[in-house]
This record gives C-alpha cells, sequence and structure tokens, in this order.
C-alpha cells in the first residue's frame, strides 16, 4: 500500500472508531487547533455540511452554549442539538434561515463546498470557487464582526483571485493544507480570521 493510500485509509478507520461521519473532521479539527476558529459559545453556519463530520466537530468545539447550523443540497441525518437544512446556498433565502434560527449574526462560518465533479479540473476548479463566493453573499449578512470563516478551496488559476477578495475582508487570511488532506489532492483551506465589517 503506497504511503498516501495508508494514511487515508487511517484516517477513514480513525473517523469510523471515533463516530464521526466523513475523515473531514480530522481536517476541522487540526485547523481549529492552531488557529482557534471556533471556540466555546460560539455560534457556527456550516455550508455544505453532508455527510455531518465538520458540523459534529464543530458542535463539540462549540459546546453546550453554542448553536450549529448545517446547510446541504443533499440529505443530513440528524445530528442532535443541530438544526439541519436542506438547501442550496446560492439562494439567499438560507440568510432568513440564518437569522431565525440564531436570532443574531454567527460567530463562524465554516465551507467545504464541493460541486459535483466532472473530471475536468478547470470546470470544476471554477465551479467550486463560484460556490465560495455564494459563501461569502450569505456570510456578508449573517458573520458577526471579529467573526471567522474557513473555505475549502479546489486550487487553480482563480484561488488568487478568491484570497485577494477575502483577504480585503479579515484581518489575517493563511493558507493551510492539514495532515487529513491527501497530498494528491489539489484543495487547500483558506482560514479567515477577524471579519472586518
Ligand atoms: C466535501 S462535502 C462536505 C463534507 C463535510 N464537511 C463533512 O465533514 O462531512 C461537500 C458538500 O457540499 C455540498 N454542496 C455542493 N454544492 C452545494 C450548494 N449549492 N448548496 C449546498 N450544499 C452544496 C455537497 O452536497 C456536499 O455534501
Amino acid at each position: 500500500m503506497k504511503l498516501i493510500d495508508a494514511r487515508r485509509d487511517f484516517y477513514r478507520k480513525l473517523a469510523h472508531q471515533e463516530g464521526y461521519r466523513s475523515r473531514a473532521a480530522y481536517k476541522l479539527k487540526e485547523l481549529n487547533k492552531s488557529y482557534r476558529i471556533i471556540g466555546p459559545g460560539f455560534y457556527v453556519l456550516d455550508l455544505g455540511c453532508s455527510p455531518g463530520g465538520w458540523t459534529q466537530v464543530a458542535t463539540e468545539l462549540a459546546g453546550n452554549k453554542g448553536k450549529v447550523m448545517g446547510v446541504d443540497t443533499s440529505y443530513v441525518e440528524e445530528i442532535p442539538n443541530v438544526h439541519i437544512i436542506r438547501g442550496n446556498i446560492e439562494d439567499e433565502s438560507i440568510v432568513e434561515e440564518v437569522f431565525s434560527y440564531f436570532g443574531k449574526k454567527v460567530n463562524a462560518i465554516i465551507c467545504d463546498l464541493s460541486p459535483q465533479v466532472s473530471g475536468t479540473w478547470a470546470v470544476d476548479h471554477a465551479k467550486q470557487i463560484a460556490l465560495n463566493y455564494s459563501a461569502t453573499k450569505i456570510m456578508d449578512y449573517v458573520l458577526a464582526y471579529k467573526g471567522n470563516a474557513l473555505f475549502k478551496v479546489f486550487d487553480g488559476e482563480y484561488s488568487n483571485e478568491f484570497r485577494d477578495y477575502i483577504k480585503k475582508k479579515f484581518t489575517k487570511v493563511q493558507l493551510r493544507k492539514p495532515k487529513a488532506s491527501r497530498k494528491t489532492s489539489s484543495e487547500l483551506y483558506f482560514i479567515c480570521l477577524g471579519y472586518l465589517s
């Protein structure tokens, strides 16, 4: 078995053992350890949350005093104490749903959005970046001043443009590739701290 496959397998097995719905859970755990994107008591919006690995981790990190809401076009099995809606993040009516659940702005937005991949990288990359721009539209309504965000990005020709766009909105933006992310995959994570408006 190649080292990369072994690592992939390691996180899949670990997720199974520890009751997480996806190995992606470990990406959020690792990034949060370094950057504290989510802290206790945070209100968290998870865009593109299915099957729910990040949502589970967000719930643990936010604790009893926090609140978490997840959105996905796909069905997500219930997660205790989480409000899940089946919807499209390109639909701005999501904003009303966010306010009706939280009653105020949120402290963190996490976006692990992936389009249905076609296999043609340039197309998939462009679609994925477009989803991130849609997520920032929601973010601009619902993220509280000094709040944090996390975006997965399929790296490609529009990544720098997206980074420059997002950089203007936060005090600090960092790029990371967590260990649980396959080396062969071109996904990167933009950690955005301290929303400015
Ligand atoms: C990689 S998965 C998310 C995995 C999740 N973070 C976890 O830890 O289980 C990406 C998700 O983005 C969702 N997605 C893609 N486009 C979307 C859209 N327009 N609105 C809502 N969800 C979308 C997909 O349905 C898919 O479930």
